[in-house]
């Protein structure tokens, strides 16, 4: 017991980790010992988890636009930084006071952002202040995501990895998705507005508890920007076996919003006007496109268009009516649903899974869940379900931290570290 204890100490790691794919802006700070790529024995102590989001901005617009997102994760990242380092304990101002003369890294870190003019603005001051905080490793998403909101949060771990001499570990963000499922359940309580969960004491992974993660698992990871079924032999071993070929879940949850003119993000509205309507026989129907296909692809850009031209039929005071909207929220939840359900369990009994793991902001989705729960103790009574609690479902740095953790053999170095907006999984 005692040599178990000590090795465990032993390899206690404490990662700060960015993530800024889209429209997000969070950073953690996980200490986290333990674990293999089996999962097993991995313990973590959430000591920050700050996220801003942009959604209140977005809005406005209907969607995300790149080069605004990128802008805002420039003017918060710094703030949220601070936050994040100032609940994990680690935010030291310098003592004795910052010498004025310029450091001989300025330089190198105006090259490095060149394009990120506001977050230099915002990080210079940022370095004369504070100390070198207590942490081993950056991590940070490079990709998949929108590639200027990418390059911003790489950026940022770049200079802080050239400045302060730390490490960098770049993850994948769809694998983020799925490895967030290793934190427990309901663990960790969220505030309303910029969102901030701690819990630091020490918890442990699933693979600890009654739900062990056993591979291998079929993940299935729906956000705004993909639709994938994934395969996951072992942590950090995956194959994509299908996605989708045109919009994401996510994204069609969005346009069906737009469309019903309802607000952006859609995915919560569309969930929430959902629950004002029971399905009949003789309600409305929208397609199912591929469902019955022999694969593990998905396409929803058809349900977007029947949704479009359904629309456009109904004369303008329909349109508004609030008992039609709710009914086409609820036929378009129940499509997409229904699609995502018949694919996941269809990949599971074909690998014969042992797990099946719900990751992405669409499993942010009630229906989704309860829906994709009935069916597996339906149809797989033997198989386990992990879902995210639903401040993971959305994008986190928590995630990011988790990730970076299970990789951090595998560190780069700052100079070579590029964001790639189309990184793959498998
Ligand atoms: O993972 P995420 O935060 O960002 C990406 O990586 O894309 O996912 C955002 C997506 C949006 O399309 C949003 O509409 C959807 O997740 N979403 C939901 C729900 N909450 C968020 N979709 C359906 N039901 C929800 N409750
Ligand atoms: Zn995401």
């Amino acid at each position: 017991m005692g040599g178990k204890h000590s090795n465990m100490q032993k390899n206690k790691v404490t990662i700060l980790a960015i993530e800024t794919s889209c429209d997000d802006t969070g950073i953690a700070i996980l200490s986290a010992q333990g674990g293999s790529a089996s999962g097993g024995e991995a313990n973590f102590k959430v000591l920050s988890n700050i996220i801003s989001s942009q959604i209140e901005i977005h809005k406005q617009y209907g969607g995300v636009f790149p080069a605004m997102a990128k802008r805002e994760h420039q003017r918060n990242l710094v703030p949220v930084l601070i936050q994040a380092l100032e609940e994990a304990d680690l935010l030291k101002a310098q003592n004795p006071k910052p010498k004025t003369q310029p450091n001989p890294k300025s330089q190198t870190i105006k090259n490095i952002l060149e394009r990120e003019p506001e977050l230099l603005k915002k990080i210079v001051p940022f370095f004369k202040k504070y100390e070198k905080p207590d942490v081993d490793f950056i991590t940070v998403t490079n990709g998949p995501g929108l590639e200027p909101c990418l390059w911003v949060g790489v950026n940022l771990a770049r200079i802080i990895s050239y400045f302060w001499n730390i490490p960098i570990i770049a993850t994948n963000h769809i694998e983020s998705h799925i490895l967030v499922n290793l934190l427990p359940l309901s663990v960790i309580p969220a505030k309303a507005g910029i969102q901030s969960s701690t819990h630091k004491t020490w918890i442990p992974s699933q693979a600890e508890n009654d739900n062990k993660v056993k591979f291998p698992a079929i993940s299935l990871v729906v956000s705004g920007g993909h639709t994938q079924i994934i395969l996951v032999k072992k942590i950090g071993s995956y194959e994509i076996l299908g996605e989708t070929r045109d919009d994401a879940a996510g994204e069609c949850f969005d346009k069906a919003a737009k469309i019903l003119g309802l607000d952006y993000p859609g995915g919560p509205i569309i969930s929430k006007l959902a629950e004002k309507f029971v399905l009949s026989p003789t309600s409305h129907k929208l397609p199912r496109p591929m469902m019955n296909t022999k694969d593990y692809d998905f396409s929803f850009s058809g349900l977007k268009t029947a949704i479009l031209y359904h629309h456009q039929k109904q004369n303008k005071k329909t349109q508004k009516d609030k008992q039609y909207i709710a009914e086409m929220c609820a036929e378009i939840q129940q499509a997409i649903i229904d699609v995502l359900i018949k694919k996941t369990v269809q990949a599971a009994k074909d690998y014969n899974a042992k797990t099946i793991i719900l990751g992405g902001g669409v499993s942010a989705n009630h229906e989704l869940k309860t829906q994709l729960l009935i069916k597996i103790h339906q149809d797989l009574p033997n198989i386990e379900f992990l879902f995210p609690q639903i401040d993971h479902s959305t994008d986190n740095g928590l995630m990011t931290a988790i990730t970076g953790y299970f990789h951090k053999k595998e560190t780069t170095n700052w100079q070579d570290l590029k964001a790639d907006a189309n990184l793959r999984i498998g």
